[in-house]
C-alpha cells in the first residue's frame, strides 16, 4: 500500500481567522435569538467545539447528530443513514447544522430535509468546508468557512479510516510517487 503524504492545505491560524468572521456573523444574524446548534458526528466535533466557544449569543442550546453514509472510495452514494438522532426538540426554534464538509451534498440533504420535518422555525448550515464543484443535489449552505475545489482532507476533524481527525489543520492526502 502507497504510504499518504500530507500536504498542509488550511493552516491553525486561518481556521481560527475564520472561525471567528463566521462566529461574528451568527450572532449578528440571530442577535440573542435562542439557538439550536446539531453539530455532525464525528467529522464536525473540532469545528463545533472552536466556534461555538466564540458565540456571544446567551440563548444556545447544543446537540449532535451522527449520520453515516455509504460509498465506494471516496464517493457518497447517497445511502445515508442515522447512527445517532437529535435529543432536543426543534420545533418552533432556530436550528443551525455545523458540518465538517459539503462534498456531493447528499449526506446534508438528508439531514437538512430530516430536521425540515421536526417544523424548526429556521433551519441554516453552517460549513467548515464546502466543496462545491463536487456539488450533485441542490441545498443551501448560509455560513461557509473555506471553499475547496478538490482532494481529500483530513485533520481538524475530518479522517481517512478513521485516522487523523486530531490534527490541529487540514491536510490533503497526496500519494507517494
Ligand atoms: P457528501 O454526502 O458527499 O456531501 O459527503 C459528506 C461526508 O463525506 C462528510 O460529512 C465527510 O464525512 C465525508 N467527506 C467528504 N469529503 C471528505 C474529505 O475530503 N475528507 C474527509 N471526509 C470527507
Amino acid at each position: 500500500m502507497e504510504k499518504p503524504k500530507l500536504r498542509l492545505v488550511i493552516p491553525k491560524d486561518e481556521i481560527s481567522l475564520k472561525i471567528k468572521e463566521l462566529s461574528e456573523k451568527i450572532d449578528k444574524d440571530f442577535d440573542e435569538e435562542p439557538i439550536v446548534f446539531i453539530a455532525t458526528l464525528k467529522g464536525a466535533f473540532m469545528f463545533a467545539s472552536d466556534l461555538l466557544k466564540h458565540i456571544k449569543n446567551p440563548n444556545v442550546e447544543v446537540d449532535f447528530v451522527r449520520v453515516k453514509s455509504y460509498g465506494l472510495s471516496d464517493k457518497s452514494s447517497g445511502k445515508v443513514e442515522l447512527i445517532k438522532d437529535i435529543e432536543i426538540p426543534v420545533e418552533g426554534k432556530n436550528v443551525i447544522i455545523v458540518e465538517d464538509i459539503v462534498d456531493t451534498g447528499l449526506t446534508l440533504k438528508f439531514l437538512y430535509e430530516r430536521l425540515k420535518a421536526l417544523k424548526p422555525k429556521t433551519l441554516k448550515v453552517c460549513a467548515l468546508i464546502d466543496k462545491k464543484e463536487r456539488r450533485e443535489v441542490d441545498i443551501p449552505v448560509d455560513y461557509i468557512g473555506f471553499e475547496v475545489e478538490k482532494g481529500f482532507l483530513v485533520g481538524y476533524g475530518l479522517d481517512f479510516a478513521e485516522k487523523y481527525r486530531h490534527l490541529s489543520e487540514v491536510y490533503e492526502m497526496v500519494k507517494d510517487e
